[in-house]
């Protein structure tokens, strides 16, 4: 009989403490909500700034605030006419949640989904420096899947809508030494100063296999492979051909060029 008691209070004592367990851990998981959507905001904010030149290292969570609030403008543009819309609110409208939204984007079929994302959102949120309201800097979104994972990151191109300004990731899963060296400073370094575009106005910029020859005439235009990781590179590749095509921003590239976004 004693035994039978001792019985029923453990398992009651281990519903209880897995009940109690389960609240503090949805507590935290509901009050942590807030921070980790203000850090991932700050965290894109870093992002933004550092691929356009702007801020530094290690700079504070007010600084990089306030340095977004004063120098980055953000524009919603509609990805099929490449104009700029006010359909949505630059400050609080999520492509990425609207690429997943059969409402909001369009599924790609495969020699279209060059940059393997599946569905592309009809608004996404295109980012600007400028200057006495002339364009300083285009700072667009960027994905595409790479060998593991979708690398998620931004590039940042001179007002010449030519050169490129900057261009890396902030969120990616490839493999840290190999793939995951698209976060190296060094290779970050190559993509300054490339042009996208050649005489013709063709997307001619690219990732090659390699190193590149600084004599060849396509030398503007290409950065070197990422040695051990030439599945990653290609799908950098790709998703940089997708996003400044047809399909991604070569319309708003198109009509910002002729003065008429
Ligand atoms: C555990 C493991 C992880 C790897 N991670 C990557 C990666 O993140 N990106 C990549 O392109 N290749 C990665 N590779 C290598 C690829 O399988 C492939 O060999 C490589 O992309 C070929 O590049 P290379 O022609 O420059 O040698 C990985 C291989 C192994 C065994």
């Amino acid at each position: 009989m004693a035994k039978q008691e001792s019985t029923v209070r453990t398992l009651t004592v281990a519903v209880l403490v897995c009940l109690v367990c389960s609240v503090f851990v949805a507590g935290a998981a509901v009050a942590l909500k807030p921070t980790q959507v203000e850090n991932r905001q700050l965290d894109k904010q870093r992002s933004i700034l550092a691929i356009a030149g702007l801020g530094e290292e290690g700079m504070s969570a007010a600084a990089i605030k306030a340095l977004y609030a004063e120098r980055i403008k953000a524009r919603v543009v509609d990805l099929q006419t490449g104009a700029f819309s006010d359909a949505e609110d630059a400050a609080s409208f999520d492509p990425l949640k609207a690429a997943k939204d059969p409402a909001l984007s369009d599924a790609l079929a495969g020699p279209q989904d060059i940059a393997s994302i599946k569905r592309r959102e009809r608004l996404s949120t295109v980012y600007m420096v400028e200057t006495d309201g002339q364009l300083d800097t285009l700072i667009l979104p960027v994905r595409g899947y790479g060998l593991w994972s979708t690398l998620h990151g931004f590039i940042a191109i001179k007002g010449d809508l030519n050169t490129v300004v900057g261009f890396g990731f902030y969120q990616h899963g490839e493999t840290p030494g190999l793939g995951g060296e698209v976060d190296n400073p060094k290779w970050k370094a190559l993509w300054a100063g490339k042009t996208l575009f050649d005489e013709q106005g063709l997307l001619a910029v690219e990732i090659i296999k390699g190193s590149v020859d600084p004599q060849s005439a396509k030398a503007t235009h290409q950065v070197d492979g990422l040695a051990g990781a030439t599945l990653t590179s290609k799908g950098v590749n790709n998703l940089l051909h997708f996003w400044l095509g047809e399909s991604g921003f070569g319309p708003l590239l198109a009509n910002l060029k002729k003065g008429e976004a």
